[in-house]
């Protein structure tokens, strides 16, 4: 049922809670009485404090059928906002800022609030959600996911992670089941065999700890890039595993052959990185979030485990028309993880028309609405596709509008950098898509 807006500017705004969090910063929190009107108060009156000069929200409206829906279009935030917690630096396809769901998990929930996200990646929300003092529910239906985002919640300490570092066999003159001399020099990839043994017998034996799972974790993450800090030679960007003939091509154009890298200490050099910025109070709170924390790798549409009328937020960010190869830039960090790379890739959403995109969507969209909890929101991250010629906003609107959901409006995110861009037609850098819009729903 469409929000009809002039009706609700005339209402009384309601007392909004206000609470502060960790940093000693005020969080908003939308009021459960009238979440609509306060919604458009706070959007329409929004500063970006940290800007000299801050910009006043542009406000539009969407029209579709008998629904008029605003668009609010300001810098709600931007990279360099409130530095991200350096927990974050772990790279994954079309991933977005922290600061994102940030914004929503403050705008729309309280510690102790439940925080979902059905397309996880690489656990940007939860990440941020259990800073935040938020429980946590991730769902992925690739298995990476999980991999990526459980093993940083429970941080070590960098003596314990070194004793256990030391403690892992190495098996000298070990050898992969695949050819992988493209990438790693003989002994660089002994030590990667070990590794990857001594974490499957940890596995299996039911042996696995918070401080393997952190190793897993960061070795995932660092076996191929493009600088010295990567186990590989020089490659693509960590995310982007090339497939083995392409890198003996860069290899030969680049005259390279693979230089030993020493896997421990660049675990160690890694974690110490991904640590740097996070202080005691964050760990407590991330592992307290641990605790209750959530791992699924289902397919979004069907997520039975989660009860209804359970969830406060969900802040996402679906995947895109066909845009991403999510199985293939992840061949080889399933390979060190035992995960089957094509049997994840038949999973992975990969819609080739606008249509099949909207029916697993519209399906979602059923599924969010039933886990969501009476005054729960869903903030649903898309872009445009095709250059801005198809708005996903605009497609998405019905969708949860059908599923039940009410729209409250879609947020557009300006950074200061596309200022003279047309702003209802912003891009950004991610590829494929060409804006930070987010549609959000609640159920009333
Ligand atoms: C745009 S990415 C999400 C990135 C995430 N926001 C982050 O910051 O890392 C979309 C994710 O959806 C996952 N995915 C694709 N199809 C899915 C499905 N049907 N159910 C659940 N997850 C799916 C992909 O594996 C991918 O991780």
């Amino acid at each position: 049922m469409p929000v009809n807006f002039c009706q609700f500017r005339t209402f009384v705004v309601y007392f909004r809670p206000v609470i502060l969090n960790q940093k000693g910063y005020v969080n908003f929190m939308i009021s459960t009485r009238a979440p609509v009107s306060d919604l458009f108060e706070h959007l329409q009156t929004f500063r970006f404090r940290e800007q000299p000069q801050p910009a006043a929200t542009q406000i539009d409206y969407l029209q579709l059928g008998d629904g008029r829906y605003p668009r609010f279009c300001n810098e709600f935030w931007t990279s360099r906002q409130r530095q991200a917690s350096s927990l974050h630096e772990v790279s994954y396809r079309a991933c977005f800022k922290p600061q994102l769901p940030r914004f929503f998990i403050e705008l729309f929930t309280r510690p102790g609030d439940t925080v979902y996200d059905p397309f996880s990646g690489r656990g940007t929300s939860i990440i941020e959600a259990a800073l935040l003092g938020r429980e946590v529910i991730a769902n992925d239906v690739n298995p990476l996911s999980e991999i990526l985002t459980a093993g940083r919640l429970c941080i070590p300490e960098m003596a314990d992670l070194a004793q256990r570092l030391r403690e892992i066999p190495h098996q000298r003159e070990a050898t992969a089941d695949i050819d992988l001399s493209m990438f790693y020099h003989p002994e660089t990839e002994a030590e990667l065999v070990s590794l990857r043994d001594y974490l499957q017998a940890r596995k299996a034996a039911g042996q696995e700890d918070a401080l393997d799972r952190w190793i897993r974790m960061v070795a995932t993450n660092r076996l191929t890039g493009h600088s010295p800090g990567f186990f590989s030679v020089y490659t693509l960007p960590p995310n982007q595993a090339v497939s083995p003939e392409r890198q003996r091509k860069i290899n030969a154009r680049r005259k390279q052959t693979p230089p030993y890298r020493d896997t421990r200490q660049l675990i160690l050099k890694k974690s110490k990185q991904l640590i740097s910025r996070v202080s005691a109070a964050e760990k407590a709170l991330l592992a307290a979030a641990a605790e209750t924390a959530r791992f699924l790798t289902e397919d979004a549409r069907f997520t039975a485990m989660i009860p209804d009328d359970f969830v406060q937020l969900t802040v996402t960010s679906p995947p895109f028309l066909n845009v991403v190869q999510y199985a293939a830039d992840n061949w080889l960090r399933c390979w060190f993880n035992r995960i089957d790379a094509q049997e994840v890739g038949k999973h992975i959403t990969m819609a080739n028309t606008l249509e099949d995109w909207e029916a697993v969507m519209g399906a979602v969209f059923r599924e969010l609405f039933r886990l969501t909890r009476p005054g729960g929101w869903v903030a649903f991250e898309v872009g445009e596709i095709r250059n801005g010629a198809v708005q996903l906003d605009e497609h998405i609107v019905p969708l949860g509008i059908q599923a039940g959901f009410r729209c409250a409006g879609i947020l557009i995110n300006q950074q200061q950098f596309t200022k003279t861009a047309n702003i209802w037609g912003v891009r950004n850098n991610r590829e494929g898509t060409n804006s930070n819009r987010v549609v959000m729903f609640y159920k009333a």
